[in-house]
């Protein structure tokens, strides 16, 4: 059986640690990250977005993690949806098995407009009464995400704020967070501290001015007992971004969120960690090693293999930095 959200990070807590969250879209990723688990003993978090569910088909996801969940008896794992845009995406993944969503009302349904506190708040709160109702938990979102150096919004899931956004804008306010929090009954707060989805976070290694961590901090502050959820939170590491140029990739240099940021929010109150980019660097790097390595090869299991170990490999580095390790 499937665990909620909450109760994973009512435990993360409890034990001062935060989980990583990776986002999942086939049995190559579960594999990897259940491996990584069962390897570290940690609980696990797998995260489906909008596309991940159109691409798999939700029987498929379903069973998959129901597959994992049977195959590692030991582990736990909550199975939740990141980046609903709307309460009818919410109520399709609770009937469709989820433990956990996420209503990410940030945005207007269009995707594109910032939406107003208020509708954030009756959204949010909308989906709260029903997700409760069955047993499910609710993360909400409260800020845009974005570069604090530029002013870009990013594109979550498909759909992203196009023009410029204020330093205002682009970080939680924490007397808003105290009243979203109390008006919304979320388990799970979503925070923007200048990160942003995808591998071009920052154009230079982060410092307080673009990445945030004293924004959580004040968060925390107001909000001592609310589970706070770093998104777009890969590191995207240099030799990820190697691997894949090395065997002909082109990929920009770039920066992501240094592991040691993350650590130094994890006393503040963050208990979620969203991770996909690495994973989607560590998978098709490894198919692109192997592809140049083994211009004979057409059996799929020869590079699907490399690519499952090395997604693996970041999966236990999360775990362990993150203090999860040990915590299943
Ligand atoms: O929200 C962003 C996640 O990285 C999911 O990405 O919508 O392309 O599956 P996706
Ligand atoms: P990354 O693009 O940094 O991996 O972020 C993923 C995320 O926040 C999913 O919701
Ligand atoms: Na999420
Ligand atoms: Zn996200």
């Amino acid at each position: 059986a499937l665990i909620t959200l909450r109760q994973l990070l009512d435990h993360a807590a409890e034990n001062n640690y935060a989980l990583p969250a990776f986002n999942v879209n086939n049995l190559e990723y579960i594999q990897a990250v259940m491996r990584a688990a069962d390897a570290t003993d940690s609980p696990v978090i797998l995260q489906a977005s909008r596309g991940a569910r159109s691409y798999a088909g939700d029987a498929f996801l379903r069973h998959l993690i129901l597959g994992a969940a049977e195959e590692y008896p030991h582990i736990p794992v909550c199975l939740h949806l990141d980046h609903g845009d709307q309460p009818s995406t919410c109520i399709s993944a609770i009937t469709n098995g989820f433990t956990s969503v996420m209503m990410d009302g940030s945005l207007e349904k269009d995707g594109k407009t910032v939406a107003s506190y208020e509708y954030n708040v009756a959204v949010t709160a909308e989906v709260v009464k029903i997700a409760h109702a069955a047993g499910v938990s609710v993360e909400g979102e409260l800020g845009c995400l974005g570069n604090l150096e530029t002013g870009a919004g990013d594109k979550e899931d498909g759909h992203g704020f196009e023009g410029k956004l204020s330093r205002e804008e682009l970080l939680t306010d924490p007397d808003q967070a105290l009243d979203f929090v109390s008006k919304t009954g979320v388990d799970a707060l979503a925070v923007a501290i200048g990160t942003s989805h995808g591998a071009y976070k920052f154009t230079r290694e982060p410092d307080g001015e673009i990445l945030s961590i004293e924004t959580i901090a004040k968060i925390n502050k107001r909000l001592p007992n609310t589970h706070l959820v770093m998104h777009g939170s890969s590191s995207v590491p240099a030799d990820l971004q190697e691997l894949f140029n090395a065997y002909g990739g082109k990929m920009k240099k770039t920066w992501g969120v240094p592991v040691s940021e993350i650590q130094k929010a994890i006393p503040l109150g963050v208990r979620k960690v969203n991770i996909d980019t690495d994973l989607r660097l560590a998978f098709t790097g490894e198919i692109r090693k192997h592809h140049i390595q083994h211009p004979d090869n057409f059996d799929p299991r020869n590079y699907l293999k490399p690519a499952i170990a090395h997604m693996t490999e970041v999966c236990k580095e999360r775990f362990e930095a993150f203090h999860a390790a040990g915590q299943a």
